[in-house]
């Protein structure tokens, strides 16, 4: 079987069959464990924004989609035979959501296909799809029993939702299947969010205002069509990051020449959001990542958003505090108990709020992730911990809707360390105003902060998480 296209071609002219094998071509990569982010490298960029756009809906309907070709052919097929066909099945399921006519769909199918060696299986192919045509509110019905396929997600997914937000977890799941919108972060050292609102709707750019740094667009937008976006007047960030900053800093004092740790830093999102509210010369803020690539993508934000003069990046693992503290307490008073001002640890974690900007992610996750991330975070949490300053705060945060990475891994840190003590923080964050379906500026991804400060003394006030 071949894994070319046979005929590539320009901007402009893709067709739909061949968009149609690059969307199976990806969703094989994805299953064979690699990120959508990896296997949309692969595709030519001009391909790109379409592959993208019908990939991604595939992936919102692949619980849907494997149990209909489950019911269409029990032996499952080879394996890109079965990407072809539950790319299709994705895509044409639900007649309303269908980005072309179910017939197009299925009559390009079988022609990416013929086209790529698989002219054995082109029939096979048509005869299951064909089958679903004729078939389709039958046979929808007989998955809708199926948690993974009503919803989209694993059903490991779906119980521990189902568990853990008796009220909420429908909400979440439907909005993780849906697009999220748009949010920039205007840079407070260039500008006012009033100000760039003026400049977009000078372009015919509709958004609105969106918490005290920020705007949501109407419409997505690619970054280059961005007035002052090359200049760093505006990052691209969704709302619920956006909070970071502001948790942190917000009624902190912070004397001459603070010092600020962002523990887990790229690729410097909430680094650059700390500077540009901070006056130029307060704070030295530390961007420490372990990953060294990812961490040359802090550096380039710093760039963009000339926030370089502040910061200094570093490469290491935060739990490793040998490796790294000597950088940092470099001319420092020697201090008994750390020495940081504040620190921020947005800790690795599942990204299980993020998943409607990442449909991969539900796919490659596994369950034993939960508990091993869970680990990591404490690891990170407790090595990090000595050295902030006592009166000094640790925003601890994770793009997570799931409780092991948020509550349950700070309750337990909190009757750990008998000297933190919570400070007002929003705790878990439901993706799409999954919680205040009513309030439009809840639309923000999930998320979780919990707000802690050393006390001088053993803290017995400790209230309940968020
Ligand atoms: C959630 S992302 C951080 C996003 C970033 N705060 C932002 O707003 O742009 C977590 C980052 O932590 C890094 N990381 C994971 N384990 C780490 C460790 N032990 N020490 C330092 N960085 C780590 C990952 O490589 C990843 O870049």
């Amino acid at each position: 079987m071949s894994t070319t296209s046979t005929t590539e071609s320009s901007p402009g002219s893709v067709a739909l069959h061949q968009q149609l094998w690059r969307v199976a071509q990806a969703l094989q990569g994805i299953r064979d464990g690699r990120s959508g982010t990896a296997v949309l490298e692969q595709v030519p960029a001009h391909w790109r924004p379409g592959v993208q756009a019908l990939l991604f809906q595939v992936l919102r309907s692949l619980g849907r989609a494997q149990a209909l070709r489950a019911l269409l052919a029990t032996k499952t097929p080879a394996p890109a035979v079965d990407a072809l066909l539950c790319t299709a099945l994705a895509l044409v399921w639900d007649s309303a959501q269908a980005p072309y006519t179910p017939f197009t769909l299925v009559n390009q199918a079988v022609e990416a296909a013929r086209r790529h060696g698989l002219q054995r299986q082109a029939g096979f192919i048509n005869a299951c799809l064909r089958r679903f045509l004729r078939e389709s509110a039958a046979l929808v019905a007989q998955t809708d029993g199926d948690a993974q396929a009503r919803y989209n997600h694993p059903r490991w997914w779906v119980d521990k939702l189902r568990q853990q937000y008796p009220e909420h977890w429908q909400a979440i799941l439907e909005a993780n299947n849906r697009p999220a919108p748009m949010a920039l972060r205007v840079n407070a050292r260039q500008c006012r969010v009033a100000d760039y609102l003026q400049q977009l709707q000078a372009q015919g750019i509709a958004a609105q205002p969106w918490g005290e740094h920020g705007v949501q667009l109407a419409q997505p937008l690619p970054v280059q069509r961005l007035p002052g976006f090359a200049q760093g007047m505006v990052s691209v960030q969704d709302g619920a990051a956006q909070l970071a900053a502001p948790l942190l800093l917000q009624g902190l004092s912070l004397p001459a020449q603070a010092r600020i740790l962002d523990a887990c830093a790229a690729p410097g999102g909430k680094t650059a959001h700390l500077l540009e509210m901070l006056p130029l010369g307060q704070a030295k803020v530390y961007a420490l990542e372990v990953d060294a690539i990812r961490s040359q993508r802090i550096t380039e934000t710093l760039q963009r958003l000339h926030l370089q003069e502040d910061a200094q990046v570093l490469v290491a693992d935060a739990a490793q505090v040998d490796a790294w503290w000597p950088q940092v307490a470099q001319g420092m008073p020697a201090v008994a108990d750390g020495g940081l001002d504040a620190i921020l640890l947005d800790a690795p974690c599942s990204a299980s709020g993020i998943v409607r900007r990442h449909p991969d992610v539900r796919w490659l996750r596994r369950p034993s992730d939960i508990a091993q991330l869970a680990r990591q975070q404490e690891r990170l949490l407790q090595a990090l911990w000595p050295l902030l300053k006592p009166g000094g705060r640790l925003l601890y945060c994770t793009c997570s809707v799931f409780k092991e990475e948020g509550q349950w891994q700070v309750e337990a840190f909190v009757a750990r360390n008998k000297n933190a003590q919570y400070l007002p923080a929003p705790g878990h964050l439901l993706p799409g105003a999954a919680s205040v379906p009513d309030n439009p500026s809840g639309d923000h991804d999930g998320f979780f902060y919990a707000l802690l400060q050393k006390t001088k003394a053993p803290s017995s006030a400790a209230h309940a998480c968020g």
